[in-house]
């Protein structure tokens, strides 16, 4: 069995419909009417262990959810969870020793303490030998630098800061398994880039299983071969993020400098997408055409001054996937319509 095994997950939340006025929420005091929002819908998925796992998908997909339910802190609808063999919402406690959670949008230290104490309690909370409490707090400080807001309480702590914290937090009790909701949300690009070498240094060189969410896809491009895209509560793709790419990644981008400016650009299978002085933006299809073929056509015409290929970004290729609406099946048979 793999160290995460995900079986027709599904989770229903029942929220209760308000009435207006005052006679509406009085009604409503003693006949509650509920509606039903599925926000998992039938997601089944197995990680092993050492895989590092971009979990990514439009707000509201269902991400946060699945990750609540995999470290026990909501229960299933229905459907079967494993980690490490232990169904997380029974066995809450045992399952809390084996991972590590960061929610980025919300710290799990305690507020109003300076930050070393939430380390000190996680600690004893979780009974860590101090000789290893100490290796783990040198090498987190050697590479989140720590030491800088250790005695500063939380609540007071930058939100690079308190991401640090958070992670470090997460990670003291050496777990198997680190569930990462928006580690890097709201981070500037230094901050990305360190949160993103602590994340690949302890999944190389501790082992330690990763599943991410994120809406910055290139964490996902840096960290992870494989990522899992969901959509309203399903699974629309689990594969290589480079298959991903060859599948949908059919157009390529021409970008051409003329000597001069030219106002009746045309040629055929090339589409403008956008100019600016004498640049083009050029873009075609890279089953139909070559990018020397188009180039050779266009210097017959015109002076040329500069050229480049851009590859479609993966969140191009993403973004496609998600106003088009694929499903799993489609993504793989129906490439033509992006
Ligand atoms: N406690 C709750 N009660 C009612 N509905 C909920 C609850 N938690 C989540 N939902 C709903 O379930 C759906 C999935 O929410 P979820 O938080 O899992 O999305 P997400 O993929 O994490 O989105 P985001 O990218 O915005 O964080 C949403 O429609 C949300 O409104
Ligand atoms: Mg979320």
């Amino acid at each position: 069995m793999s160290l995460i095994e995900v079986r027709h997950l599904c989770k229903e939340f029942k929220i209760a419909k308000r009435q207006e006025g005052l006679t509406g929420a009085l009604r409503s005091l003693f006949h509650r009417q509920y509606t039903t929002k599925i926000a998992v819908n039938d997601i089944s998925f197995s990680i092993g262990t050492g895989e590092m796992v971009g979990y990514i998908g439009p707000n509201g997909a269902g991400k946060s959810t699945t990750i609540k339910m995999l470290t026990g802190i909501l229960v299933p609808s229905s459907g079967e969870i494993r980690v490490n063999g232990l169904i997380p919402y029974k066995e809450r406690r045992r399952n809390a020793r084996q991972i590590g959670v960061v929610f980025g949008q919300r710290t799990q230290l305690w507020w109003d303490l300076p930050t070393i104490e939430s380390f000190e309690l996680l600690k004893q909370i979780f009974q860590i030998p101090p000789d290893r409490y100490r290796q783990n707090m040198a090498l987190f400080n050697e590479i989140l630098d720590l030491d800088e807001f250790l005695q500063t309480p939380v609540r007071q702590l930058s939100l690079g800061q308190r991401m640090r914290a958070d992670i470090a937090a997460a990670l003291l009790h050496d777990p198997k398994i680190l569930f990462l909701d928006e580690p890097t949300i709201g981070l500037d690009v230094v901050a990305k880039e360190r949160m993103r070498s602590f994340i690949r240094e302890i999944n190389k060189n501790r082992g330690v299983t990763v599943i991410l969410t994120t809406h910055d896809m290139s964490d996902i491009e840096k960290l992870c071969q494989r990522m899992i895209l969901i959509d309203k509560g399903q699974v629309m793709y689990d594969g290589e993020l480079t298959k991903i790419k060859e599948t949908f990644g059919k157009t390529r981008i021409l970008i051409v400098d003329f000597e001069e400016n030219i106002d009746d650009f045309s040629l055929d299978g090339v589409e403008v997408i956008k100019q600016e002085g004498n640049r083009r933006w050029l873009k075609f299809n890279r089953e139909v055409h070559t990018a020397s073929q188009l180039i050779s056509q266009i210097s017959e015409k015109y002076e040329i001054k500069d050229i480049s290929i851009q590859d479609p970004e993966i969140e191009v290729l993403i973004r496609n996937i998600y106003e088009h609406n694929y499903t799993l099946d489609q993504v793989f048979t129906d490439k033509t319509r992006i």
